[in-house]
């Protein structure tokens, strides 16, 4: 081999020798930014139900249609006409519903509200609440949830914490409805 061979070599592999380093990630592996996001995704913790719901935002959202739903269907009697706890549905009293509801929900799901109101048990009792009519409420907040998009992943959740409230709300003398 003549000397200007060797020398073409030395530099063909030179610049390849830099054109392939420079392809290389600049940081040592396990310290760039893609390992880092990697190791936060796997010790960050799950979203929570109130995160996934989208918030207080849409929690009041989806109450609002829910309780203008319930209100507006005759056969759910959601004012307890003619039970020994009569409810009178004024704009002030719907609208301190509405809040109790979003701080109950909200908490329920691990969001920042406190719920200020009573125990399910207390507030709906002498309501004479059926099975038949907890379920038609559950009917409504399910369509409610629907008419905003809610996954089912996240209605199946709601709908399981509302169902830990059955036993108190429903009246004991109208469980076998
Ligand atoms: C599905 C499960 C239910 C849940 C989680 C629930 C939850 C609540 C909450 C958080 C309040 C506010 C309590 C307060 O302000 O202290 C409330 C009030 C009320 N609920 Fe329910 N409820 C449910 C079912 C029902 C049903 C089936 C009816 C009637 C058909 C009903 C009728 C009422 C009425 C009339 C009030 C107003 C009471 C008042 O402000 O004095 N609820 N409910």
């Amino acid at each position: 081999m003549n000397r200007w061979f060797v020398s073409l070599l030395e530099i063909t592999l030179t610049i390849s020798f830099f054109a392939w380093t420079g392809c290389q990630p600049a940081q040592e592996p396990g310290d760039d930014a893609a390992s880092d996001s990697l190791a936060a995704a796997d010790t960050a913790a799950p979203a929570s139900l109130y995160e996934r719901l989208g918030g207080e935002p849409a929690i009041t959202a989806v109450v609002d249609t829910f309780v203008s739903m319930a209100a507006a269907d005759a056969e759910l009697n959601f004012t307890r006409q003619g039970t020994a706890n009569e409810w009178e549905a004024t704009p002030a009293s719907i609208d301190t519903l509405k809040t109790r509801l979003v701080q109950f929900v909200g908490q329920a799901t691990g969001g920042p509200q406190i719920y200020e109101g009573q125990d399910m048990g207390t507030v709906h009792e002498g309501m004479s609440i059926s099975n038949e009519e907890f379920d038609r409420l559950g009917g409504h907040l399910l369509a409610a949830l629907d008419a905003y998009s809610v996954p089912a992943p996240e209605q199946e959740e709601l709908m399981a914490i509302v169902e830990t409230t059955r036993s108190a709300i429903v009246a004991a003398d109208t469980t076998a409805l």
